[in-house]
């Protein structure tokens, strides 16, 4: 039995995972999947209930989980707390403890939303980029880091380190999904003031001579977020560090109409976690017009990935292809459904 582990976490989490775990419930019963679910606290949330972002329990349930759906991080209330123990890190710490060092972030733009993206039609109509983010290293997790005194002066250090393991087990996944794809690779580095990204750069290279069929493009990621917005068709998919992921994913994100679209797969050692893009959403939490068809498409990367279930996985796309289509939106789109409306919209539309 596929054992998921359901975390909320904090903002409009709950409410999009809430939504997502509907519409498992009714693949469940439809196509006896068999998945069972647990749930924990997690982020704010469980810095409210335990003092900690990540308990260790929870952690233990999401190594003995099978997949892990994750809503979403963080709040004012817990911004002034001292930055180890805020809500952020326990998305860290899951990433790097379950060993998710590959996260696929797919901006593929919905034909019915070509008018909801601020880009031009002509611009975005047909946008299929998939952004592959290193996730467990770079300046992320690189040490040295934090803020010292020293001499009486402030200092403020963080360190971007890559081992060239870690960038041969991501390039590999970038060019394993190109050769599914239209073959073609855009490493995006800093190569020319970054010498960290200039070996990125050259490891890249070295693996590309296993995966000849694939075009392999390296770019500066200043350049690299302009093409974005120039001329995104350019783009097939795009490898890149964890930082330089994190922000090329929000601008691919844009491409597609609204960041409340894009879902997300961390894989690795472990099953996975799977996530929408968008954050907590403070600003908007607790009304109900949360979009939470960011959150239901992770569930489909989650079965077509963790379980091999393409079947409901399918079913799901095509529910919020027709969704959409019907011009059902919540506010983001551009449109005045909440959460609700829009989750039984889709439980409508997934197929027979
Ligand atoms: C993301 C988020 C996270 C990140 C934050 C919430 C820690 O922005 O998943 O893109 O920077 O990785
Ligand atoms: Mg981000």
């Amino acid at each position: 039995m596929p054992k998921i582990l359901l975390l909320p976490g904090d903002g409009i989490g709950p409410e999009v995972v809430g939504a997502c775990r509907q519409v498992l419930d009714e693949l469940n019963r439809r196509h006896k999947l068999g998945l069972e679910f647990s749930e924990a606290l997690v982020g704010g949330a469980s810095i409210d209930a335990n003092g900690l972002p990540l308990t260790d329990d929870v952690l233990a349930l999401a190594k003995a989980s099978d997949a892990v759906l994750l809503g979403a991080v963080g709040g004012p209330k817990w911004e002034a707390l001292d930055y180890t123990i805020r809500p952020e890190r326990a998305l860290l710490g899951l990433r790097k403890e379950l060993g998710l060092y590959a996260n696929l972030r797919p901006a593929k733009l919905i034909d019915a939303l070509v008018d909801a993206s601020t880009l031009k039609r002509e611009v975005v109509q047909g946008v299929d980029v998939m952004v592959v983010r290193e996730l467990t290293g770079g300046i992320y997790f690189g040490t040295p880091r934090g803020v010292t005194v020293e001499n009486g002066v402030r200092v403020g250090r963080n360190t971007l380190l890559y081992h060239d393991w870690e960038v041969e087990r991501i390039a590999r996944v970038g060019f394993e999904l190109a050769q599914k794809r239209r073959k073609k690779m855009t490493s995006v580095d800093k190569a020319n003031v970054l010498e960290s990204t200039e070996m990125w750069r050259q490891v890249v290279h070295e693996v590309h001579k296993d995966y000849p069929d694939v075009e392999l493009h390296d770019m500066y990621v200043d350049n690299a977020v302009m093409q974005l917005i120039r001329a995104p068709k350019q783009f097939d998919v795009i490898v890149t560090t964890n930082m330089f992921g994190d922000i090329l994913s929000d601008a691919a994100a844009m491409l597609t109409g609204s960041i409340g679209m894009l879902p997300s797969a961390s894989t690795g050692a472990h099953g996975g976690m799977y996530e929408p893009v968008h954050g907590s959403a403070p600003d908007i939490a607790g009304q109900g017009i949360a979009n939470p068809l960011a959150t239901i498409l992770s569930a489909a990367m989650m079965l077509d990935i963790a379980f091999d279930m393409s079947r409901p996985a399918r079913a799901i796309e095509a529910a919020v292809d027709r969704v959409l289509a019907d011009g059902l939106r919540t506010k983001d789109l551009g449109g005045d459904l909440g959460t609700a409306a829009v989750t039984a919209a889709i439980l409508e539309r997934l197929e027979a």
